[in-house]
């Protein structure tokens, strides 16, 4: 199978295919991502709080992005892998963003950068575009702005808001950026926008109108505790296999049960032979 490009995301959106996506921040799991099919593996700052226990993204560095893209990137052979520009990053000066995106293609191995913000970014999507640096725009809830927005909440039920969105997904698309994610906004508007666009739209918690889908790989396999977004969909409960698994695991080595003979080497006849005359070793044989 090809490798999956902007291009082909793009032809994608032009042929009515949908686009799945879904965060990945190692190598065996985006590995396996991608062996399945999926189009885009993000590796979104959501990390902070699927991975490393935050209560919000705000806390993830570059270096962190950095460094699980490059788990990441090294595993993919056809999904297109982006990753995410961490809190204040694109608010930076023009010339740092450039060099945190250079560090995220250069390093992390990322084939495209994702920045969470409206119109005013427009400026910096074509700086990155110019430069060789594929941009997916982010709308509707930001959560690295979470605490200015005061929680994660849906997004755009207003006239204004929806017109102010709809001008923020025209302008970035107009600066140059190939997709756009539209988070936690009704689907009525997110729809809306979507058909107004030739890039395409991935939702997360915008309903089947957009031109693709994301979710957070652990809240889709059942591995986050706590609060689970009314968007997730539970795909899988792998905390349940985990769990199940640790516990035989625990009960086997208190029984002495593991490992059993299937997990052990034992000394070959002529070697115990010879090692007896020297160790008093002791039977292990069943
Ligand atoms: O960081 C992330 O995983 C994201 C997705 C939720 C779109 O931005």
């Amino acid at each position: 199978m090809k490798p999956v490009t902007v291009r082909t995301l793009l032809k994608m959106k032009a042929d009515g295919e949908r686009i799945a996506m879904i965060t990945a921040y190692d190598y065996p799991t985006a590995a396996l991502l991608d062996e399945a099919g999926i189009h885009v593996l993000l590796v979104g700052d959501s990390l902070g709080m699927v991975v490393q226990g935050h209560a919000t993204t705000v806390p993830v560095t570059l270096d962190d992005v950095v460094y699980h893209a490059s788990l990441v990137s090294r595993a993919a052979k056809r999904a297109l892998v982006v990753a995410d520009l961490p809190f204040l990053t694109a608010h930076l000066s023009q010339d740092e963003v450039l060099r945190a995106a250079g560090r995220l293609l250069q390093e992390g191995g990322a084939q495209a950068v994702k920045m969470e913000g409206g119109k005013e970014l427009a400026p910096l999507v074509t700086a990155l575009v110019t430069a060789g640096i594929p941009v997916m725009a982010h709308i509707g809830l930001l959560p690295q702005s979470v605490h200015a927005l005061g929680g994660f909440a849906v997004q755009g039920r207003t006239l204004e808001a929806a017109e102010r969105m709809r001008e923020d997904a025209l302008a970035l698309e107009a600066a140059g950026a190939f997709a756009v994610v539209i988070e936690m906004v009704p689907a009525e508007i997110a729809a809306w926008i979507s058909g107004q666009l030739r890039i395409p739209t991935i939702g997360i918690g915008a309903g089947p109108g957009c031109d693709g889908q994301v979710l957070v790989f652990h809240d889709m396999m059942g591995l986050t505790s706590g609060y689970i977004p009314k968007h997730n969909k539970p795909y899988a409960n792998l905390g349940q296999v985990v769990t199940e698994a640790a516990k035989a695991y625990l009960a086997d080595v208190a029984a002495g049960t593991f490992p059993g003979e299937a997990q052990t080497t034992h000394l070959k006849p002529e070697e115990r032979a010879h090692l007896e005359a020297h160790l008093r070793l002791q039977r292990t044989e069943p």
